[in-house]
């Protein structure tokens, strides 16, 4: 069922432990009011992909505290009616999980939890190089679509799905209310099965096939839970397979094409290029009114947008909530308008595995060191991932004009406004220099949005009856 929900995405490090976590919800319940916090990973984890690779799926990382912590966190939640999601990352595990250890010594139970083959075919990995590494141990080649201390489940193995089944309702015992999918739709990699392997190298190979939607709808059917999906694939993705994906198995999805497409090509994603106003807000206009979708501009995988977009948050935060929006996902310090930091010049510093991977990519095109390490700062996840400023959040706390208050007024009227809940869109003008005209109707009162990304004019929203609700200064 379609219902409208907020989402607040925290990425623990950028928050602290559990108990820091829990401290600050009464502060994101006053500005921000989501429906939902959902957590990055939390897991036991070595941390090669900062948690995207778990060791162990019912333990929470000791960096973050323990499960007397989390039940702390539930309870303080639940108090400000905010449920919490986590992320749940089925496409793979660690290499450090006891499944990939029992699986690597051919174990009866586990010698199928994952992909095996005897011997490795082209595909290479999302995060660049091979996706099949030599396991010593087993003697054999395993499939990693990420990187290699990343191995992929195989989820034509029932026992996987059973896993999962048993994942999800452990952690509900706890009282979390949903979660996020990671990489949802790579799960089922049938061209493997069929023995014809294909001579095509990249993503296609394994992207959303039918039976990996049969499998979600298995592991995630009947849950009563609320379930958010992260499918890769961007601008590729399509409205078709975006509703396959979400027809049972989720409430929601995110779509990263409709930020991305701003300012990268897929198969170009490292070279951000000037922002493309007129593609990107066409674009995100028109997948703002699928019923599923789940706007968000920025996340731990992207830089900040008003560093990313050139634009101001106001402007951008009124963007996100005046589109029909019925999941909008906002990512902690986006609301005080946390802009890119400034990052090292030096790769070793980053801890990111897609900020050094990137940097060897460029480097292996012939950039120079300066080059790489230019684009690095630009593009890296790492932007997003740094502390947040607290600081900044009660100076805006006490100023009515901040990006912070302004966020406040947008979430009362995104969840009040009849016209704000129900209007239909209807785009009047887009500009390549980022003007952005459109209304929102709804029983016969008309408002108008006036957006400038670009901020050579005020932004703003007025109603039916002329009077100016927001503006952006
Ligand atoms: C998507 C996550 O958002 C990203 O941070 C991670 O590296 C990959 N999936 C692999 O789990």
């Amino acid at each position: 069922m379609v219902e409208r929900k907020l989402i607040y995405q925290i990425y623990p490090t950028a928050v602290g432990s559990l108990r820091d976590i829990a401290d600050k919800i009464p502060q994101i319940a006053e500005y921000v009011q989501p429906d939902y916090i959902w957590l990055n990973p939390i897991f036991a984890s070595p941390w090669i992909d900062g948690g995207y690779d778990v060791s162990d799926y019912k333990k929470i990382d000791p960096r973050f505290g323990n499960m007397n912590d989390f039940r702390h966190l539930i309870a303080t939640a639940k108090k400000y009616n905010i449920g919490i999601l986590l992320d749940l990352v089925m496409n793979h595990t660690s290499s450090e999980h006891e499944w990939f250890k029992k699986s690597e010594r051919h174990d009866p139970k586990y010698k199928d939890y994952y992909v095996w083959l005897d011997r490795p075919i082209n595909w290479k990995s999302i995060f660049g190089g091979p996706a099949f590494s030599y396991d010593e141990t087993r003697g054999k080649y395993y499939l990693h679509l990420y990187d290699k201390a990343q191995p992929d489940l195989n989820f034509n193995n029932p026992r996987v799905i059973h896993e999962f089944r048993e994942i999800i309702d452990f952690w509900k015992q706890y009282g979390v209310a949903g979660f996020r999918v990671d990489s949802a739709n790579t799960l089922a990699e049938d061209a493997l099965k069929s023995g014809i392997l294909p001579r095509i190298t990249g993503f296609f190979n394994y992207f959303q096939t039918e039976e990996t939607v049969d499998i979600l709808e298995k592991v995630l059917a009947r849950k009563d839970i609320f379930t958010l999906a992260e499918p890769i694939g961007g601008q590729i993705l399509g409205k078709s397979r975006f509703r396959q994906l979400t027809r049972k198995a989720f409430d929601a999805a995110f779509n990263v094409g409709t930020i991305d497409i701003a300012d990268t090509f897929f198969s170009d994603r490292y070279h951000m290029k000037p922002v493309n106003y007129k593609r990107w807000l066409k674009y995100l206009a028109s997948w703002s009114t699928e019923p599923k979708f789940s706007m968000a501009l920025e996340s731990h995988d992207t830089p900040r947008a008003p560093s990313r977009f050139q634009a101001d948050p106001r402007v951008l935060a009124m963007l996100q909530l005046l589109l029909p929006s019925n999941y909008p996902c906002i990512y902690n310090g986006q609301e005080i308008g946390t802009k890119n930091p400034k990052l090292s010049n030096n790769i070793d510093d980053y801890p990111g595995v897609q900020s050094r991977m990137m940097y060897r990519t460029l480097r292996k095109e012939g950039k120079t060191k300066r080059q790489a390490m230019s684009a690095v700062r630009l593009a890296s996840r790492d932007n997003a991932r740094q502390p947040i400023d607290w600081g900044e959040y009660i100076l805006q706390s006490k100023d009515e004009e901040s990006t912070l208050r302004i966020y406040q007024k947008l979430i009362d009227l995104w969840r009040n406004d009849p016209v704000l809940v129900n209007g239909k869109l209807k785009v009047k003008k887009i500009t390549k220099t980022g003007v952005f005209d459109f209304y929102r109707i709804f029983d016969g009162k008309t408002y108008k949005v006036h957006l400038d990304l670009s901020n050579k004019t005020v932004s703003y929203l007025e109603n039916h009856e002329g009077q100016k609700l927001i503006r952006s200064r």
